[in-house]
């Protein structure tokens, strides 16, 4: 631990502002929980994407004795909870999110015995658990489905589904003009059973993806006995995917998105509303959802995978009676600069103490550019939906990683909830140079290799530097290939290695729990130029720098460093931790 002083006025004494506003909670949730005990509140929840984490039976893809066998290394970094992408049954043409059985495991991933001893070792390691509630859309293998497209039109295996008769002379136009958000139409016309051309069916995503009908009080009642299944299996809550989309505008309008909207939120913008996301009737079924989670004993938790805008439309997720949190990829899409962090930082709070509930961060999962890749894209790319060898502006990985440090050690220290997705904590760049061949998202394939899609953040994670696969499967079998420089980020070369990128984030875990930052109070510091993010918080001032030239630090000891420092300043592109003045000697 270092000390040091500076001689600038403004900084031995800065003015803080308090921008966040006190909760304003409308009315009591119906869990009757204590609002302390919820742990969600200030939870550091994990992602594991199970086909990437730890494969055990060596066929290249990871499964649940992997992640079991694995899952003390979740413990030591000091997360609260694992939350798991899809493991259920499914022929994985979007890697899981096509759902053909949503209460049994797939068996590429293991079975239900592994599940439940996953939840086990959970349990002894004081994990908490969420899974992965695919709701929108089924996988067109769900039994659901194949006895649908059996069925006549009009019949009530139809009326699962999306189904609709084309428009045009003989039906063969599709019944609007709506896009995939993988590209592509939004319709799949039928063969019917009797061989001629048939109905049409919607699927917002892959045409093996087709959505269901959420108007219909089936499939309603079919997924509260899902949401039963894996609560009485003792989960600790679900991520809910397309949490936006599941309920249609009546007469399902043609809609043409903004240019500028972006590829996984599919037209929505703050601007704009398309008639298939953010329908006002999705939030009657989560009331639904509170009210079964609210039955079960503990703390249970549903965390809205929206992509909504702006911050205040959300919010609507997570009032008092439906879901707890929600993603917030304003946060995750805000690039590095001090205005904005701010700025984000600011609406965050502020819009979801709103409605009493916490603000979540997030800064990569396993549909963005992994954000030592994407904080350093370039004013070409500036979001970068997917890179690859060809993508203008592409980054310079040594920018990359010291933007992420920074970023990660700002987002540890806020107040809520921190979503964290696997290899994040090892520093794991965006896997750029994948061979085409190798290439498994359906957008790679439904825009003919236009946009590169989500595979280059899903390659599997490296363990051990010298063994196969870097410690993922014994065999080296990999689903997707690992760039051979991987062997600098497994976790056997950072554990224990100050200053490598685990350490930094097990540090940052570790004090974040002990000046219990998920529940304070944030209140920025000012008087440092523009470029600067800076901000005390439960006994911690921290300081970023997102500018150019090296910032003067206040006075306080250092309690964490994304980068060396030469004395009481701060180079462009890290963050630190420092004990507040006030409780310094
Ligand atoms: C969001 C998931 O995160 C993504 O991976 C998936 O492709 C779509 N929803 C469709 O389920």
């Amino acid at each position: 631990m270092s000390s040091h002083e500076t001689t600038g006025d403004t900084l031995d004494s800065p003015a803080e502002t308090d921008t966040t506003t006190a909760p304003d909670i409308e009315s009591t949730p119906s869990s009757g929980a204590e609002r302390g005990g919820e742990w969600w509140r200030t939870a550091v929840i994990y992602q594991v994407y199970p086909r990437s984490f730890a494969d055990a039976d060596g066929d290249g893809v990871g499964d649940l004795p992997g992640i079991t066998s694995r899952l003390d290394a979740l413990a030591d970094l000091g997360v609260d909870a694992v939350w798991l992408s899809p493991f259920y049954t499914s022929p994985q043409h979007d890697a899981g999110y096509d759902v053909a059985d949503y209460v049994d495991v797939d068996p590429l991933f293991g079975t239900l015995d592994d599940f439940d001893a996953l939840r086990a070792r959970a349990t002894e390691l004081g994990l908490r658990l969420i899974v992965d509630l695919v709701p929108n859309h089924t996988s067109s293998e769900h039994a659901w489905f194949r006895a649908a497209v059996a069925a006549a039109p009009g019949s009530a295996e139809r009326a699962r589904y999306m189904f609709r008769d084309g428009t045009g002379p003989d039906g063969d136009l599709p019944p609007n003009n709506w896009q995939s958000v993988f590209g592509g139409p939004a319709w799949t016309r039928l063969v019917e059973p009797d061989g001629r051309p048939g109905q049409w069916y919607l699927h917002l995503f892959d045409t093996s993806q087709p959505d269901l009908d959420w108007t219909n009080p089936l499939v309603r009642s079919d997924f509260v006995d899902v949401l039963r299944f894996w609560l009485d299996r003792g989960v600790d809550g679900f991520r809910v995917d397309v949490a936006h989309g599941m309920i249609k505008a009546d007469g399902l309008p043609d809609y043409t998105p903004p240019a500028d909207a972006g590829s996984m939120g599919g037209g929505e913008t703050a601007d704009a509303t398309p008639p298939y996301w953010a329908q006002d009737g999705v939030h009657e079924i989560y009331r639904e959802w509170h009210q079964v989670l609210a039955e079960y004993p503990g703390d249970r938790v549903m965390v809205a995978e929206a992509w909504v805008e702006p911050l205040s439309k959300l919010a609507k997720w997570v009032r008092p009676d439906e879901m707890q949190q929600a993603f917030n990829f304003a946060y995750l899409e805000t690039g590095w600069s001090a205005t904005a962090i701010r700025r984000v930082v600011d609406q965050s709070i502020e819009t979801f103490s709103s409605v009493g509930a916490p603000s979540t961060w997030v800064l990569s999962n396993h549909d963005v550019v992994r954000h030592a890749s994407r904080l350093a894209l370039t004013a070409e790319n500036p979001q970068g939906h997917g890179i690859g060898p060809k993508s203008a502006g592409l980054p310079i990985a040594e920018l990359g990683l010291a933007r992420a440090r920074a970023a990660s050690a700002v987002m540890l220290a806020l107040p809520g909830s921190a979503y964290l997705y696997q290899g994040e904590e090892l520093g794991l760049p965006e896997a750029v140079d994948l061979p085409d061949e190798s290439r498994q998202d359906p957008t790679w394939f439904r825009t003919e290799g236009e946009r590169y899609g989500r595979d280059g953040c899903r390659v599997p994670i490296p363990w051990e530097s010298g063994a196969p696969a870097f410690g993922f499967s014994a065999t080296g079998a990999s689903w997707l290939p690992q760039p051979e420089d991987w062997s600098t980020y497994a976790r056997d070369e950072q554990q224990g290695v100050a200053g490598s990128t685990l350490e930094l984030y097990r540090s940052a875990l570790a004090l974040r729990a002990e000046h219990e930052l998920g529940a304070a109070h944030l209140t920025w510091v000012e008087g440092y130029d523009a470029s600067v993010v800076a901000f005390r918080s439960g006994g911690v001032t921290v300081v970023a720098n997102t500018g150019e030239v090296a910032v003067e630090l206040p006075v306080g000891d250092v309690l964490l460093s994304t980068m060396a420092l030469d004395g009481p300043a701060l180079p462009p592109n890290a963050a630190v931790w420092l004990a507040s003045v006030d409780d310094v000697g």
